[in-house]
């Protein structure tokens, strides 16, 4: 999981512009960094483990000289984070540099049988067999493009790379397999990258690689051929979000700018539907009783309310599994009748690709939800939607997810619709989720006060029922991914099953009270909690006098919000509370420990 860059330009030494581009890509992983330069009869790379700003300032990057150059920032999968393990990767001789995300997994056999023929490694990473097979063609006499082709033909697992070197001095090539990859075209250069957010601030003008492409950067000269060597003819396409929209806008952080465009981005969500996403609907209607969800974190949560919410407006029975188990326990019983709907913010997520790949195979229609347009699952699946929620930087998922449950309603009650239902005052309603969004936007302060409470506790619970399930799942998450406290979800009514043990004197617990029929047996399970001595800090719709006298502190969500409507803005409250409760143990939510924002790998 890491990030990618590349740029080439006539007019100016790129070294600059490739550090500002690897900042922006940090949130795909930033153990380590390096740049690439080619120079007259050289390669000069500089790279190390750490953050790209320490390493700019360790090596004064932006000093290196070149038109022609890479980038690389990493989050480790094979070989810890290390100088040597850092990317740019070279080949014995120094003449080729090679960024890559993704992983090679046969590289112990390439590795042995390169080193049989004499080549030298100096690094722990699958990654370097790379320069070293691109370096035995170039010494056969191929191009460079060639070169990196019949490489990518003996590499088995996911990849993206991008290839420099001395031979070919006014030259990238990129390829991609498995993890993703996009052109940026401008009049003064040509960007390479593994996200859009890189190259944003120069151009919004992007072309999307596909799977099992090359693409050679000469010039201003784009042009992209198959790993079979197939010309391909792609179009430009001008992506609307502006580089501001992917910037901090001034919030010390991306994930308090992200919970607070909540009503804006789920406005877009709906906005985006158009009242259509009719093939999808009908594919959900017409299925036979097989339906699954799949997904992985955050948006296995969404599936999770979606879940519920399809059950309760549609009495639309969908099953969701977290994506590592789904191979396992669903996959075996896939069948053409069946659908599988896989949500992913990213869309990268290497566990819902497989997932949804296998239920493919096994001859499922297939459906993918993502907030990023071109993603790999886009290009798995049959049908696809879109939750436009604008680019999520901050490592925790926040608008993704109240975007991702919006599209899961909106479809829900399409699905309604379809089946004769009525669901006009429901719609009705939808409509006004992203007000309710914004009403939530006050809950702010009081959760500034209660992370003042919990935030030297060593565990939280959460607690909540029906539709409030998933949303204590979520809140539970958040809390422990940012501030790395001990935090657990639970299904209240398990609570006496085995959890209740856990509870003594101050023990904080969120009890997650979303309005609907299980709001009364909440108070039993509050009352539980409660009589064992918990800190209860409840979350419920304004008025529930009866909640707040038990509890003592209350979130309280505007009484209009109905069950069907509830996990969206119940979750807003609990977002906050994760987060300053992280900025009071002075830590960057932005940037957890061990986590990076997409996973790409099993
Ligand atoms: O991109 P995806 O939605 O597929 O990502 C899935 C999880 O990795 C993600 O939701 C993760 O749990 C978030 N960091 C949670 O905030």
């Amino acid at each position: 999981m890491c990030g990618i860059v590349g740029v080439i330009s006539k007019e100016f030494n790129v070294a600059p512009l490739i550090v500002s581009m690897l900042k922006k890509l940090e949130y795909r992983g930033y153990d380590s960094a390096g740049v690439a330069l080619v120079q007259p009869g050289k390669v000069v790379v500089k790279k190390d483990r750490g953050v790209i700003d320490d390493i700019r300032e360790r090596y004064n990057l932006t000093k290196m000289e070149g038109k022609v150059g890479l980038g690389h920032t990493r989050w480790a999968t094979h070989g810890a984070p290390s100088h040597k393990n850092a990317h740019p990767h070279q080949d014995c001789r120094g003449e080729i540099a090679v960024v890559h995300n993704g992983i090679i997994e046969n590289y112990v056999e390439l590795k042995r049988e390169l080193v049989i023929r004499g080549h030298l490694f100096k690094s722990e990473t699958d990654t370097e067999v790379i320069p070293h097979l691109i370096e035995e063609k170039l010494a056969e006499g191929l191009d460079l493009k060639e070169a990196v082709k019949e490489t990518v033909k003996k590499l088995k697992g996911s990849f993206a790379i991008a290839v420099v070197s001395s031979k070919f001095p006014h030259k990238i090539v990129a390829a991609k397999k498995g993890s993703p990859l996009v052109v940026g075209v401008s009049e003064e250069a040509l960007f390479i990258a593994s996200d859009i957010p890189a190259f944003l601030q120069q151009t919004n003008k992007v072309i999307f690689i596909s799977e099992e492409e090359i693409v050679t950067l000469t010039g201003n000269k784009v042009e992209i051929e198959t790993f079979n060597g197939q010309k391909v003819k792609r179009t430009i396409q001008t992506i609307n979000w502006t580089y501001e929209m992917a910037q901090k806008s001034g919030y010390p952080h991306f994930m308090l700018k992200e919970i607070e465009e909540q009503p804006l981005a789920i406005k877009e969500t709906l906005r985006s539907t158009n009242g259509e996403l009719m093939e999808i609907v009908e594919e959900i209607v017409k299925n036979e009783g097989n339906l699954y969800f799949v997904a992985s974190g955050t948006s296995y949560h969404a599936t999770l309310a979606g879940k519920y919410i399809f059950a309760k407006v549609a009495g639309i029975p969908f099953e969701t599994m977290q994506s590592s188990e789904f191979t396992e326990a669903i996959v075996p019983t896939l069948s053409p009748k069946s659908l599988v709907f896989a949500v992913s913010q990213s869309g990268e997520t290497a566990d819902t690709k497989v997932s949804l790949k296998k239920a493919k195979e096994r001859g499922a229609k297939t459906i993918a939800l993502t907030n990023v347009l071109g993603s790999s699952i886009t290009r798995i699946a049959d049908e696809v939607c879109y939750t436009y929620a604008g680019p999520e930087i901050g490592v925790a998922a926040t608008k993704t997810f109240t975007s991702q449950i919006t599209l899961l309603t909106y479809l829900a009650l399409k699905s309604a619709e379809v089946l004769g239902l009525e669901v006009e005052e429901k719609f009705r309603k939808l409509k006004k989720l992203p007000q309710y969004l914004s009403k939530t936007l006050t809950t702010s302060n009081l959760a500034q006060r209660i992370a003042k409470e919990i935030k030297s506790h060593g565990d939280v619970y959460f607690i909540g029922r029906g539709v409030g399930y998933p949303v204590a799942l979520e809140g539970a998450l958040k809390l422990k991914e940012i501030s790395y406290i001990h935090a657990e979800g639970t299904g209240a009514g398990e609570y006496k099953h085995g959890p209740l043990a856990l509870i003594s004197e101050n023990t904080p617990v969120v009890a997650v009270v979303t309005p609907g029929p299980s709001q009364t047996k909440m108070v039993g399970n509050i009352e539980e909690v409660k009589a064992r001595g918990a800190k209860v800090i409840s979350i419920a719709p304004e008025g529930n006098k009866k909640i707040e006298e038990m509890s003592n502190f209350t979130f309280k969500i505007n009484r209009e919000v109905d069950e069907f409507l509830s996990p969206a803005p119940y979750i807003v409250p609990l977002q906050y509370l994760a987060y300053y409760t992280a900025v009071l143990r002075g830590l960057n939510p932005d940037k957890p420990r061990n986590l990076a924002k997409s996973v790409t790998v099993e």
